[in-house]
């Protein structure tokens, strides 16, 4: 009976079980609409572990901060590339980037950590300094006139077309389905080939080094090299927009916060010995500089805390026996192992008040970096995962936070910024990328500057 229904009864051994009633989706659409309150109340009714079916596949969510690092331990039975590789190759249309199929022998990991750390990372901030004030300071010509105030979306501007459908696609749905993102990915695939990019001046390393290896490591055609361009491209945006909306936004919301934003900004540049001016001379903090920012490091963590809905898989390569901290269960080949780290960034005992932003949240006493945070009395070593862990952590997580801090000093720099409403209600959070990163607000806010007068 259980087999004719497509699903499977638990074993002994096994986490608890929930099928979900429908057939194949199982859980999928209470899960989809909101994952947390579906966790949490599953995690209510068995437990630390469960196993979810969903859309066909079983996934085991493991619940307690204190076995995550069991998910590290067991590297040897988890895959963790096969799902990534999956869908950037269904999302971005270029063709399969496991080695294990023939196209390619790069080794992407390998290429992301040599070009988005280390000492490509002071070469990335350079010339995210430059860029940002040149794009801030060119608007002055046409829309900053006569320093009148401009009112606009917070989110507006930073929306892509191809962006807004990415869950869909990951969900399965072909990209024809939706005729304007599909032209918008082609288009980006078309900025993106070789001959494209070799126009533009000061390449990263990054994209200098992908070049290079998508041509002498792999077989793929140029439109296919194009296309794992706009994959990074994608990777590199779709969670950095988001949180620096969502940094921007708590803290135009909070004057304490703002306060003390501006106070540490005003002080870095002081010391730096830097002076704003709209005489063409851009202000320079190098990544010594930046890194001494607690405040705005707490401010931007926290708007992430608040924000962040991503999921950690892995894929059984084969059963194994999962070892927890105090017991163990059985997984089969092929099923997921999964954490949704909102549940820990939401918990009361490890965050007070875990709906309220509060922008000293990860500052101690001294007002350093706070590294201390307690379950069960018991202190966590993992307590704030925006960019998952492990061996799949986010390769570019130093220059995320490195530009979103470029990107709030240079804005309070140079412009006067404030809500139009100042008792506008905080957005909710737009579940639709539930497990892909940072959520996006649901509405938009009205937002608006003008440049200082310097
Ligand atoms: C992967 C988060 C910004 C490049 C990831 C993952 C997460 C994440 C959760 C998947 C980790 C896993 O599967 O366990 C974020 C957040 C960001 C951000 C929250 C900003 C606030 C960036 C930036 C870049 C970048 C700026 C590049 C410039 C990548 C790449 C991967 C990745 C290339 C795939 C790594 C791999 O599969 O080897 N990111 N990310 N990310 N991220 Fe980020």
């Amino acid at each position: 009976f259980w087999f004719l229904l497509g699903r499977r009864r638990r074993q002994k051994g096994e986490p608890p079980l929930e099928n979900g009633f429908l057939p194949y989706l199982g859980c999928a659409l209470q899960f989809g609409a909101n994952p947390l309150e579906f966790l949490r109340e599953k995690q209510k009714k068995h437990g630390h572990i469960f196993t979810c079916r969903v859309a066909g596949k079983y996934i085991h969510f493991l619940t307690d901060p204190f076995s995550y690092h069991s998910l590290i331990r067991h590297g040897k039975h988890l895959d963790w590339k096969k799902f990534h590789f999956a869908t950037s190759a269904k999302a971005f249309g270029h063709g399969s980037i496991d080695p294990a199929e023939g196209n390619t022998t790069e080794n992407f990991h390998q290429t992301f950590i040599r070009t988005l750390q280390g000492n490509a990372l002071d070469d990335l901030i350079k010339a995210m300094m430059e860029n940002l004030q040149d794009v801030m300071l060119q608007s002055r010509t046409s829309k900053l006139q006569f320093n009148a105030w401009i009112t606009e979306g917070l989110y507006t501007f930073c929306c892509q077309e191809f962006d807004r459908i990415f869950p869909a696609l990951v969900a399965g749905l072909p990209i024809h389905l939706f005729k304007s993102a599909h032209s918008a990915r082609e288009k980006l695939g078309e900025a993106l080939l070789h001959k494209n990019l070799l126009k533009r001046n000061n390449l990263s390393e990054l994209v200098t080094l992908r070049m290079f290896l998508n041509d002498t490591l792999s077989t793929f055609d140029d439109m296919e090299k194009a296309k794992t361009h706009v994959a990074v491209l994608w990777a590199s945006q779709a969670n950095t927009i988001p949180a620096t909306f969502w940094s921007l936004f708590y803290l135009l919301k909070n004057p304490e916060a703002m306060r003390a934003a501006t106070k540490e900004v005003q002080s870095i540049l002081e010391s730096a010995g830097e002076k704003i001016s709209l005489d063409g001379k851009h202000i320079s903090l190098n990544r010594k500089q930046l890194d001494n920012m607690p405040v705005l490091d707490s401010i931007i963590k926290e708007a992430m805390r608040l924000s962040s809905a991503s999921m950690t898989f892995r894929v059984a390569k084969e059963d194994f026996t999962l070892h927890l901290e105090n017991d163990f269960y059985n997984i089969r080949k092929d099923d997921i192992v999964a954490l949704y780290p909102q549940l820990l960034h939401f918990d009361p005992e490890i965050y007070a008040d875990p709906l309220t932003f509060k922008y000293d949240r990860y500052l101690n006493e001294n007002g350093e970096e706070k590294t201390d945070f307690y379950r069960n009395g018991r202190k966590l070593k993992y307590y704030y995962m925006p960019f998952g862990t492990g061996i799949a952590k986010c390769p570019g997580r130093l220059f995320a936070v490195h530009e979103i801090k470029q990107f709030l000093v240079l804005v309070f720099s140079y412009f006067e910024i404030e809500l139009v409403d100042n008792n506008v209600q905080c957005p909710s959070l737009d579940q639709s990328r539930a497990g892909l990163g940072i959520l996006q607000p649901s509405n938009d806010i009205d937002f608006r500057y003008r440049l200082k007068c310097l």
